[in-house]
């Protein structure tokens, strides 16, 4: 029986996905990074502490999953090797990894370009390199970790585009990457024929979105998105595997994030907005920064539901809208005096819109840690309820606090 779960952000990032790929990893063989990078921060709370995932699949915490790191991603080797360390420091179990050969390798370089070419300051972006290392993938110039074998051509490549900038020492660089390729020798090979295999005899493979749909290169709300695919459609472009899912969850706050620069037609610029903050404890798990808060968009979401086709959706941080009198949500938008459903795909109108809201009762009691459904306050429950009418997509699993317990789990996904 094949069994592919998919695990997608509805939203701008952010929206717990490493919550709950490693809930639905417990008892997967695989958990399969497709897309992004080190501009990923995905965050594990479980009884060795905070892990704060960059690379390595949420799932790869569980000893019996392994973690694919799939060649639509693009690979940072020195942010690899700390997010290792860093694992290692809480005393966890050494991750199993396993990396595609064709995963396009982020160099020092790109770090550089990102800054120079200013398309941090102008897109807020994470200046993990990820632009430059995905421009240089298209491009047909960009360096794949099976090139770790030719001596001669990686020496060549990377004296190239390290000398000239001089700040960089290309003898480093290039000593750093024949280390690691050492060191992960073992682990890298053709993820394509692992993931095909591993479907073909039913094993139980869970991928794992980076960023979320409104962050995606065609579908986001293009030109203050990520350079990667961050929908369900990545999978196969990222995997080179075309799973017949039994699951594609939408991830989505109770309410609505987004780090960096771009159009966010839900915020709240009030203090409502920085109580939501401090509650969500709302800062960058890859940044620290500060991400922006408002409240949950429908015309995003149906947006969001139609291009992935979501079959369920995970409904987090339902636990920080305690104690708000009132619940906001936007039911359409108003553009130039009219009233719009469809969310729009120009940043420029998306910057005109103004929400429509629906105004929802809000509950008092504290549900922080509750595990059944039942023991949410009424208002709660009907909170859930209007989400998952409005979108038509049952709501399984609903968090209502950091920790991996924290979660109702009201469908199993597993087929
Ligand atoms: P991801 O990038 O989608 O994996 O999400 P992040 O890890 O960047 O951000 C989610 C943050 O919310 C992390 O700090 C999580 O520990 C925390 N979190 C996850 N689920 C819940 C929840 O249900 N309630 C609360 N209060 N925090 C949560
Ligand atoms: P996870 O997987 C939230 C945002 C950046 C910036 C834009 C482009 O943790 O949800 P990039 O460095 O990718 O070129 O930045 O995308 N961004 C994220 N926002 N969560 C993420 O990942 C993000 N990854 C990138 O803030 O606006
Ligand atoms: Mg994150």
């Amino acid at each position: 029986m094949a069994s592919a779960v998919a695990v997608i952000g509805a939203q701008w990032g952010d929206e717990a996905k490493g919550k709950i790929v490693h809930f639905l990893s417990r008892e997967a063989d695989f958990c399969v990074r497709f897309n992004g990078g080190p501009n990923a921060g995905h965050t594990v709370v479980d009884e060795y502490g905070q892990a704060r995932l960059h690379q390595i699949p949420a799932g790869a915490l569980h000893p019996q999953c392994l973690g694919v790191l799939a060649h639509g991603m693009v690979l940072d080797p020195w942010v690899l090797r700390e997010e290792l360390l860093a694992l290692r420091a809480q005393g966890r179990p050494e991750p199993r990894i396993f990396i595609s050969e064709r995963i396009h390798l982020i160099l020092p370089v790109h770090r550089l370009r990102e800054e120079k070419e200013g398309v941090a300051a102008k897109l807020g972006t994470t200046k993990k390199g990820i632009g430059p290392a995905y421009v240089d993938r298209v491009g047909r110039c960009g360096l794949r970790l099976l090139d770790l074998w030719n001596d001669e051509y990686l020496r060549e490549k990377i004296f190239s585009e390290h000398e000239p900038l001089g700040a960089i020492d290309p003898e480093q660089v290039l000593n750093d990457l024949l280390s690691f390729r050492q060191e992960f020798e073992k682990c890298i090979g053709d993820g394509q024929a692992l993931l095909s295999q591993a479907l073909a005899t039913g094993k139980r493979v869970v991928f794992e979105g980076a960023q979320g749909t409104m962050l995606d290169v065609d579908f986001g709300t293009y030109p203050y998105v990520t350079s990667s695919m961050t929908t369900v459609h990545g999978i196969p472009g990222g995997t080179g595997v075309w799973p017949k899912f039994a699951a594609v969850v939408g991830v989505t706050k109770a309410y609505t994030t987004r780090v960096g620069i771009g159009p966010f037609p839900t915020e709240d610029r009030t203090d409502l907005g920085e109580r939501l903050r401090k509650a969500g404890q709302e800062y960058g798990t890859t940044t620290g920064r500060p991400r922006r808060c408002g409240w949950l968009d429908l015309v995003a979401l149906r947006y969001a539901q139609r291009i992935n086709g979501f079959t369920h959706l995970a409904l987090t941080k339902l636990d920080v809208l305690s104690g708000f009198p009132e619940i906001r949500v936007a039911v359409a938008y108003q553009l130039a005096g009219r009233r719009v459903e469809d969310f729009p795909k120009a940043f420029w109108e998306l910057e005109r819109v103004e929400p429509v809201y629906e105004v929802l009762p809000g509950w008092r009691k504290e549900i922080r840690g509750i595990q059944d459904f039942e023991d949410l306050p009424k208002e709660a429950k009907e909170y859930v309820r209007f989400v998952e009418e409005a979108l038509s997509v049952p709501v399984a699993l609903i968090g209502t606090g950091p920790e991996a317990q924290a979660l109702i789990v009201r469908r199993e996904l597993w087929s």
